[in-house]
């Protein structure tokens, strides 16, 4: 029996795709931001899926997970969103990356290495409007610009910014900084430059229909299925994260029983307390002690006590007949109920990307299709097997899987 478990629709994830297709309208190029693993969903079955929907490009933070997607077969252009040291120029040139470019000797290096290669590299110069994070200075966009025009080896393909409060689309930080992005994109034109790819928009940029029309947008969480803020219009998108357990122990306690680290919680009457092997190594924050609920039978139950690092409590007196064994849902639906990363971000103070990023790189990921009931595991990457005992259970199973890489992967079906 697997205990522990995150599931992955990634029928949701292309639904997602579709549908920022349609707000982002049909002429929009869609990069699709896949870094940090697809935040925890596993990146080269995302990417998979969405190479095969019709994605224009990726990005990602770092070169090694550029080099990961073209190991598995990735075709379309890849933007490195962190840019790159002077010793990743070579392995740039060699795979055909796309690089976030906002330093001279970096512009120097890649332009000679691609010229020594008889090729020319694609950029996209990154453009600081106020996050204060990474880019070009705005106001120094025009002195970067006219270094970088003698640099044959590498071409100006786009220009991009990011949008630090997207998230409140009334903001009037954003206004300013696309304000200042255009000027940026204007000091290009008067360069004689003409950048192909324009792009600011996150998925806040993407509700918010901020920069909709410079022709790509560049969406992230929503591909995932949450909205960047609670409240920011996502009805339309289908989470794609479920993470689930099961009980290993169930015991009625008397009254006055404390449970756990600390003695945080004691049972006010007899109570049922189920057991299961979840803790903040699997993800499950430590914050959510007496805070967490969970799903079993179909129902809300509370988590009691601390959550240790492997093992957390459950007070499931409101049910009839839990057993060992029984699904304990903590993250995702069942029955009629859900509980969203938006949610449990609530309840520990952080933000959904954080929860998804926690919990699917700290657990064993299954995939399947709700769209067309096929189901996988990526472990390991290449030797894909199938798994019993599903949730929801598929009526028909295929023998494909991640179609767009299918022929780098060692194809060992065993459906
Ligand atoms: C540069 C950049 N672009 C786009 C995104 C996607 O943002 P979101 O997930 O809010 O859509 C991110 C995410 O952090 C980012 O760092």
């Amino acid at each position: 029996m697997i205990a522990n478990e995150v599931i992955v629709d990634l029928g949701a994830i292309r639904h997602n795709f579709f549908e920022i297709k349609r707000l982002a309208g049909p002429e929009t190029r869609i990069l699709a931001v896949v870094k940090s693993d697809a935040y925890g969903h596993g990146m080269i079955p995302v990417a998979s899926t969405l190479e095969s929907a019709g994605v224009d490009s990726f990005g990602v933070f770092e070169l090694a997970e550029a080099l990961d997607l073209r190991k598995a077969g990735c075709a379309v252009p890849i933007l490195i969103m962190m840019g790159i040291t002077l010793d990743e120029v070579s392995a740039v040139i060699e795979n055909n990356l796309t690089v976030a470019l906002f330093q001279q000797d970096i512009a120097e290096k890649l332009s000679r290495e691609a010229l020594e290669h008889g090729t020319v590299t694609p950029v996209h110069l990154k453009v600081d409007t106020g996050m204060t994070r990474l880019g070009v200075p705005s106001e120094e966009v025009a002195d970067f610009l006219r270094n970088l025009l003698p640099l044959k080896g590498i071409r100006l393909e786009g220009i991009f910014s990011h949008l630090a409060v997207s998230d409140e689309p009334d903001h009037p930080f954003t206004a300013q900084q696309i304000s200042t992005f255009l000027q940026a994109v204007e000091e290009c034109k008067r360069l004689g430059v003409c950048m192909d790819a324009v792009h600011v928009s996150n998925s806040g940029g993407l509700f918010g229909k901020k920069g909709l029309d410079f022709g790509m947008v560049r969406p992230g969480i929503v591909l995932y299925g949450s909205p960047p803020a609670e409240g920011l219009g996502a009805a339309t998108f289908m989470p794609a994260m479920t993470f689930r357990s099961r009980i290993i122990q169930v015991r009625t306690v008397p009254a006055g029983t404390s449970i756990s680290y600390g003695c945080t919680y004691i049972t006010r009457s007899s109570a049922t307390i189920a057991t299961i092997p979840v803790g903040y190594d699997d993800g499950y924050s430590r914050q959510l002690s007496n805070k967490g609920e969970v799903l079993v039978h179909g129902k809300r139950v509370p988590v009691v006590g601390r959550v240790c690092m492997n093992l957390t409590m459950l007070d499931v007196s409101s049910l009839q007949g839990v057993a060992v064994g029984d699904e304990v849902v903590l993250l995702g639906t069942q029955g009629k109920e859900r509980i969203t990363a938006e949610e449990i971000a609530r309840k520990i103070g952080t933000i959904s990307y954080e929860v998804y990023c926690t919990i699917g790189k700290s657990n064993r990921r299954t995939y399947y299709d709700s769209q067309i009931n096929i189901k996988y595991t990526d472990e390991p990457l290449g030797k894909l097997r199938i798994v019993d005992d599903f949730l929801p259970p598929p009526k028909v199973i295929h023998n494909i899987y991640f179609p767009a890489y299918h022929r780098s992967m060692d194809s060992t079906k065993a459906l």
